[in-house]
């Protein structure tokens, strides 16, 4: 694959510590450890999108002031169970033997996705741990740090990735979209920030696959392509039936369906997610919070999905006339 056409999370991957966002803390101890030629065995969890690979494989960089190191000291354990313990035995053990180069006294082995490791083979990544720290210390990625056991836990520091806030994934968002020359309006941005979830690299590939259909990216373009209902659209269905204009609102819930596919259940969540931000009463949002959680159950229970969502808005314009 070429340079221009690598999917834009590798294109701008951080290299360097520095250019990592919003893991202050974290990435300044890491340069300690740079600095100072030491470090533990460390565990860096969060959730996906945070900046760990990107983080541990800058680190590496910055250490050996080397490219070619950075591809071997990196492992992905995405692996069945058989093939983790086999990799444990061999190549990790093999890896964490050899000798550190020169001017390091230790060599990094980055273990990513270290979560899908099954407990026997974390056992013997613990005793091929204890056995060679001299050698070679760990990086173990993972979503969750209980999902590594006790005695590897104990051996290391670990270090948490906090999600993205909005600012600093805002700034990543515009700093790939001015270099691939895609202009955001500035609904566009907000768009795509709310689908992404505090993940960097799910708002990095909604912004390449919105620039795959336009260069100028709007709302409508993110809301379609992430295949979630624009937040308006959603909330003008609620405030009409609140108005009382039943047939509208269904109209509007109709074509909502229509236009994206929708099922019930997922129809019930969006209007779930929407009832806080109307600028309604409080106990009118609690009375429709109450009304979809029973309208959600009814779907459960296999109530056809036009007839409940239609009886749905009519008691919602029922709540207000019976005021
Ligand atoms: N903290 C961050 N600062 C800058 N870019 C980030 C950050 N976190 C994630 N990214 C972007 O998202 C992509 C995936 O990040 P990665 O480090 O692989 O996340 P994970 O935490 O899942 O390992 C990177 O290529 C980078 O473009
Ligand atoms: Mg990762």
């Amino acid at each position: 694959m070429s340079i221009e056409n690598r999917p834009w999370v590798e294109k701008y991957r951080p290299r360097l510590l520095d250019e990592v966002v919003n893991q202050l803390g974290i990435i300044r101890r890491l340069k300690q450890f740079i600095k100072d030629k030491s470090m533990p065995h460390l565990i860096f969890a969060g959730s996906a999108g945070t900046g760990k690979t990107t983080s541990a494989l800058a680190m590496v960089r910055e250490l050996y002031k080397r490219e070619m190191v950075v591809n071997r000291t990196y492992l992905e354990l995405n692996a069945s169970d058989a093939r983790g313990i086999d990799v444990i035995r061999t190549y990790i053990k093999d890896f964490a033997k050899a000798r550190p180069p020169v001017n390091i006294p230790f060599k990094v082995l980055i273990l990513d996705e270290a979560d899908n490791m099954t407990a026997p083979a974390q056992q013997a990544l613990r005793r091929t741990m204890e056995k060679y720290t001299k050698n070679c210390r760990m990086v173990l990625i993972c979503n969750y740090s209980n999902k590594i056991i006790p005695p590897i836990q104990s051996r290391c520091v670990v270090f948490r990735f906090a999600s993205l806030n909005d600012n600093d994934l805002k700034s990543r968002v515009r700093f790939v979209a001015k270099q691939e020359n895609i202009t955001l309006a500035p609904g566009g941005l907000n768009a795509i920030i709310e689908v992404s979830r505090g993940d960097c690299r799910r708002a990095i590939n909604y912004l390449q696959s919105c620039g795959t259909i336009s260069k100028k990216i709007d709302q409508e373009i993110v809301f379609r392509v992430a295949g979630e209902v624009p937040p308006d659209k959603i909330k003008e269905i609620l405030n009409t039936a609140i108005e009382g204009q039943l047939q509208l609102s269904i109209k509007l819930l109709d074509d909502l369906i229509k236009e994206y596919g929708l099922s019930g259940q997922n129809i019930i969540k969006n209007l779930h997610r929407e009832i806080y931000d109307l600028k309604i009463q409080e106990t009118l949002k609690i009375e429709l919070s109450k009304l979809l959680a029973e309208f959600e159950f009814r779907l459960s229970q296999g109530g056809t999905e036009e007839i409940q969502l239609q009886a749905l808005l009519a008691k919602i314009v029922l709540l207000q006339n019976s005021e």
